[in-house]
């Protein structure tokens, strides 16, 4: 079985271990799963080019280590259990048997319809189970699958396709979150017709039964093609960095990229750190909030807990449908013992009231998780005390989707916890903080950019088609090491905490959105001649996204033109993106060499104007005054 730490001098040595040898570590930890060829090494990197493999040569499926391990032993235990938008309808649950079954009806009928070992199928759906299942079938027959998130716009899934040229897409009819249904099956259609010329067949699921049209020869129902199909399936034999999966990104620049993951490193990573940071005991039942349109929810409800035999929930719906007790109530509901969600839905749920978990049985919660953004203490106070009835620890995990897995957490229950700090590495990845010119800071407290000197299994592989890209962005700034794009803090014991992003990336209500793709989106506007972007503040979201505009021909009604901007911004990226304040702006304040001062809007964005400091040496300083002087007028 895969090592669970279980003390914090157990998690000391381990620690000190897997550092000294990491190969012997996480030969280890490999050698618990279910391989068809045992790896002839380890590990083998550089990451100058770069170039990392883990357990090279070996051979192995990961649903096989999903599904089929657990079949003779867990057959019969629940494996997923699916809880819908509407809380009047029925929750539904998989034992793994069924699942396994499942999994391989919908291969079988992928493979009917064309799809071998190395195909892109790219999956646009809500949170219902045949996502888990489409994303488990494809891996089982070594198709690369490539979620992309339901809210994203017809032009973003369409440049997503491209990317990858996907040759199926697999969507719902519609989606339904909170009180609304969105068209999922027409955004599909919309994107299609951009010229993405590689998708040969639509898989659509019913889900609500709305009416959808079906292209004659394209579009299949998911009910015709998988339910007919034979209840099992051979998985197909990968190599261990054959690839798993594309995950699109936001970077500082350009559009997003597609993280690359592969096959044997992420298996044996998602297990360990799942069983590990949640410390899941078996019976135990898991629930995880995030959608598997982003890596939380591939890592973290699907893979890790599958690998570990553990019982997974998947939520189709929203925190605050019908009303904001819903968490509360399906953690009573099914004696959630691990809950993980982020800070944003903490923030939003703690500004409804006290009295809303308090009308819940939450006496069965053991581990709190939070993801995707830096946690305020007030909001972790709120969570400790409200949620864990300050008796379950929480777990302040920090990584990223080029990570693949957790990398810095507390572990619960052996060590105090520190509200905002995300704590300790966990065994085999090695952190550091570096300066500004790539100089690493040795001493115990201090601050600065945050990086990992030494390869873990479920590091990102490539950018999708673009391997230079991958080399630029993650091991080029600093040599020798993979930057994070976050800066750091460590204090005197070890114990690190997150920052935020010191690139152009912000982290709104835990999406990760590039300032440049919004500006990108925002200059799609006619009379628009120029913007820029920046992060602020915002109670609930974490940060909020502040435009500083420059308009052809002036603007009278700030409130109407920012209705024009969101409606052009939801059409290029997506609702998520569109911005929470406009400024209208004569000019924007650049360097002599042209390049907008983005510091400076940040800062008077942060109501941080004072400290500002000299702008004499700017190609236009007078603008800087202007646009704090009329900040009031942002909308
Ligand atoms: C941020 C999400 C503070 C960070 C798994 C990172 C965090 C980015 C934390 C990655 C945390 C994630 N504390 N910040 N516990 N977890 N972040 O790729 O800025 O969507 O670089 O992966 O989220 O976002 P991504």
């Amino acid at each position: 079985m895969t090592k669970q730490i279980t003390s914090f001098s157990d998690y000391q040595k381990t620690y000190k271990d897997s550092v000294k040898n990491p190969e012997k570590f996480w030969a280890a930890q490999a050698r618990t799963f279910t391989w068809r060829k045992k790896w002839d090494e380890v590990l083998s990197w550089d990451f100058e080019t770069p170039d990392i493999q883990w357990y090279k040569g070996g051979q192995l499926n990961i649903t096989e280590n999903c599904l089929d391990r657990h079949l003779k032993r867990r057959g019969n235990q629940t494996a997923l259990i699916w809880e819908p938008n509407d809380p009047s309808q029925p929750h539904k649950s998989y034992t793994y048997r069924e699942l396994y079954e499942a999994v391989c009806q919908c291969a079988n009928a992928l493979k009917a319809n064309g799809i071998k070992k190395g195909d892109r199928v790219c999956f646009y759906m809500p949170m219902v189970p045949e996502l888990t299942i489409g994303v488990l079938a494809c891996a089982r027959i070594g198709a690369v699958h490539s979620v992309v998130f339901a809210g994203f716009s017809a032009s973003a899934l369409a440049d997503r396709i491209k990317d990858s040229s996907c040759k199926m897409v697999i969507c719902s009819d519609y989606n339904q979150r909170g009180a609304k249904n969105i068209p999922v099956k027409d955004v599909v259609d919309k994107a299609i017709a951009k010229k993405c010329k590689s998708v040969e067949t639509v898989l659509v699921h019913q889900n609500t039964g709305g009416k959808v049209k079906m292209k004659k020869g394209r579009d299949k129902w998911w009910h015709d093609e998988v339910s007919r199909r034979r209840k099992n399936c051979d998985a197909v034999t990968m190599d261990a960095e054959d690839m798993l999966f594309i995950l699109y990104t936001s970077g500082s620049t350009g559009k997003p990229k597609g993280v690359v993951h592969t096959c044997g490193g992420y298996m044996v990573y998602t297990c360990f750190t799942f069983k590990n940071v949640f410390q899941y005991q078996r019976g135990d039942v898991y629930w995880c909030t995030a959608d598997i349109g982003w890596i939380t929810g591939h890592s973290y409800i699907i893979y890790g807990p599958l690998l570990a035999g553990a019982t997974t929930i998947m939520f189709e719906g929203v925190p605050t449908y019908p009303d904001a007790g819903r968490f509360w109530h399906v953690c009573e509901k099914h004696r959630v013992n691990q809950f993980y969600t982020a800070p944003t839905a903490i923030r939003a749920l703690m500004a409804m009231g006290d009295h809303w978990p308090s009308h819940y049985d939450l006496s069965s919660l053991k581990t709190l998780g939070s993801v995707g953004e830096p946690i305020n203490e007030e909001a972790w106070n709120w969570y400790d005390q409200h949620i864990g009835k300050g008796k379950a620890p929480i777990v302040d995990t920090w990584w990223q989707t080029e990570t693949g897995g957790i990398m810095i957490s507390p572990l619960p229950g052996m060590h105090a916890l520190k509200p905002s700090y995300a704590m300790y590495p966990l065994p085999g990845v090695q952190p550091c903080l570096v300066t500004a010119e790539g100089k690493e800071i040795k001493t115990k407290e201090a601050e600065g950019l945050l990086c990992i000197k030494f390869p873990w299994p479920a590091m990102i592989r490539t950018t999708y088609g673009d391997h230079e890209r991958c080399k630029q962005v993650y091991f080029s700034t600093f040599e020798g090491m993979y930057f994070t794009g976050d800066g750091a803090r460590r204090d005197k014991d070890g114990s690190y905490r997150i920052i935020g992003r010191v690139d152009d990336v912000i982290n709104v209500s835990g999406h990760r959105i590039g300032t440049a793709e919004v500006e990108n989106a925002i200059n799609e506007h006619d009379s628009v001649i120029e913007s820029a972007v920046v992060g602020y503040p915002h109670e609930i979201k974490g940060q909020g996204i502040y435009a500083y505009i420059i308009n052809d021909r002036g603007v009278d009604d700030v409130a109407a033109f920012k209705k024009e901007i969101h409606k052009v911004v939801t059409k290029v990226i997506g609702p998520i993106a569109k911005p929470d304040l406009i400024q209208v702006v004569s000019g924007l304040p650049k360097t002599r060499s042209g390049k907008i001062m983005r510091r400076i809007l940040r800062k008077i964005a942060s109501g941080q104007a004072d400290s500002i400091g000299d702008v004499s040496t700017l190609l236009n300083p007078e603008v800087v005054k202007e646009i704090e002087d009329q900040q009031k007028l942002a909308k």
